[in-house]
């Protein structure tokens, strides 16, 4: 961990260290099989609007990302979510799918739209009804369902009521998820409320580069509070709807911000970095308040006068589980009086900074391999980020709820798509997890990202993330490589060779 991001002596990072696990150091130490706990989950991930299509189908609405989809100029070729992969159509092949390649569990979100589509009032049961099947197809396979219940698509009514930077959302999206909580509390355990809640605030509201594409500073900030209040409310809200054995949780894209050099000014702006992609949600959802040194940092852009009195308490709801999505780290340094241009954030490019009060501080490319959105390749950042997470969050089970990667991936004349950087990369970070594991660190499972290509939100099609290959012409799947290395990683609970499965 960078010293720029250390604990303060009074937080809980301070505190000690997790119990190594002798057990799993020997593995490494002697090349044996790096073999996970019995239970671990091996997951894929996916998302509403990145898969389902039928945007029209059972009364859904529009959600921000249709309207932004649509408009144009906002997406790789003006691509958009109507078709996507048709998984909503396909969801009984998807799973089966699943199902053949081994995977023990599936992590995927509701679309509010389409259970709630105003975003107000009574759920419609089509809707719901969706989510019920897919569930109950999951569980007859033997497959572990996690629900995110907001991946980043606002039904369009909300935004035009002011969105995210308006109180009132947090209150709609309690009411929410007390609908989903009881249509599915009964058969799903693993709950997530908001997927990366930073990229929600910043780059809808801050760079614009997502939904709804806005460029407020002001507006980013006060969608991140109510952001953190909506998760807040969310999590009381699901506990009085279900039962108390199902587990809690949120994912956060929480960053690995290291320093370009030990200079006290490139440290200082890794620290404020540092608070405003991490600090800015886990402080009030695990400790309470917001870093004072992100308030000193924002002030003036804001005042911070929409944190009510008890927001703090509401926001630090008990959790059962802390979900980390990650694929790089930053590295930044401080550049006072550079002048502001582009800036690009991993994804997309705009003139509008998702930072708010860190116009001074430069992004810089990690050294080392990249992926295809241009994304060093660097599972130590993984490791790092589940030791530092292992302190800021003492006796929180964590899981990687997110890690992947987007290779330029193409049937080869066998019919068959080859993807050994995949594979190399799945092993990489699998391998980081394990290490943490054996460092004491309590991860209960991983989700890939994702299960199949998909529409990567402003890059449209172009990406491919899947371990899936998806033929979008016809939409027929064909399991990479990588697809059969991961199933036999979670049949057996051991990593096979990163040169085996090609
Ligand atoms: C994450 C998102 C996910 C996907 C991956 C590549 O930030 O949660 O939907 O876009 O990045």
């Amino acid at each position: 961990m960078p010293e720029s991001v250390s604990p303060s002596p009074s937080s809980p990072l301070a505190q000690a260290d997790p119990v190594a696990r002798p057990d799993l150091v020997a593995q490494d130490a002697q090349q044996a099989p790096v073999a996970f706990p019995p239970g671990f989950l091996w997951g894929a991930a996916t998302s509403a609007y990145q898969i389902e299509g039928a945007v029209r189908e059972g009364g859904r609405t529009p959600s921000i990302w249709d309207t932004f989809s649509h408009t144009p100029g906002r997406t790789a070729g003006g691509e958009t979510g109507d078709i996507a992969v048709d998984h909503y159509h396909r969801y009984r092949d998807d799973v089966r799918m699943m199902a053949d390649l081994g995977l023990t569990a599936y992590r995927f979100s509701v679309s509010w739209s389409r259970v709630q589509p105003t975003g107000r009032g009574p759920a419609v049961q089509v809707g719901l009804d969706f989510y019920r099947r897919l569930v109950d197809e999951l569980l007859a396979h033997g497959i572990k369902p996690a629900v995110t219940l907001y991946h980043w698509d606002l039904p369009q009514e909300l935004e035009d009521a002011g969105g995210w930077p308006e109180r009132d959302t947090a209150q709609r999206f309690a009411e929410y998820a007390q609908i989903v909580g009881e249509a599915l509390g009964d058969r799903v355990e693993n709950w997530i409320t908001l997927n990366e809640p930073w990229c929600s605030a910043f780059l809808g509201y801050g760079s614009g580069v997502h939904a709804p594409g806005r460029t407020d500073p002001v507006a980013s900030l006060r969608a991140a509070h109510h952001l953190n209040l909506a998760h807040g409310l969310a999590t009381s809200a699901l506990r009085s709807a279900m039962p108390a054995r199902n587990q809690i949780a949120v994912s956060l894209n929480s960053a690995v911000v290291r320093p370009l050099s030990q200079d006290p000014a490139d440290l200082a702006a890794a620290r404020r970095i540092d608070d405003l992609a991490n600090g800015v949600f886990h402080g009030p959802m695990l400790h309470g308040s917001y870093p004072a040194s992100l308030l000193s940092a924002t002030s003036s852009v804001t005042d911070w006068s929409y944190v009510l009195d008890g927001d703090l308490r509401t926001i630090k709801a008990p959790l059962n589980a802390l979900g980390l999505n990650y694929y790089t780290p930053a590295l930044v340094s401080a550049a006072p009086g550079e002048p502001k241009g582009p800036r690009a954030d991993g994804h997309g490019a705009s003139a509008h900074s998702p930072w708010p009060g860190a116009d001074d501080v430069l992004f810089h490319q990690t050294p080392g391999e990249r992926t295809e959105m241009g994304w060093t390749v660097d599972p130590t950042g993984l490791y790092d980020l589940i030791t530092r997470y292992s302190r800021e969050a003492p006796g929180l089970p964590l899981y990687i709820t997110e890690n992947g990667a987007a290779y330029d991936d193409k049937p080869g004349p066998d019919g068959q798509v080859h993807d050994p950087e995949r594979i190399a990369y799945l092993h990489a970070h699998l391998a980081a997890v394990h290490r943490a594991l054996a460092d004491g660190a309590d991860v209960r499972g991983y989700y890939l990202w994702s299960l199949m290509d998909n529409f990567e939100w402003a890059y449209g099609y172009e990406k491919r993330f899947g371990a899936v290959y998806v033929d979008y012409e016809t939409l027929e799947r064909t399991p990479k490589s990588s697809a059969r290395w991961y199933g036999e990683a979670a049949r057996a609970g051991v990593l096979p060779g990163a040169g085996s499965g090609d």
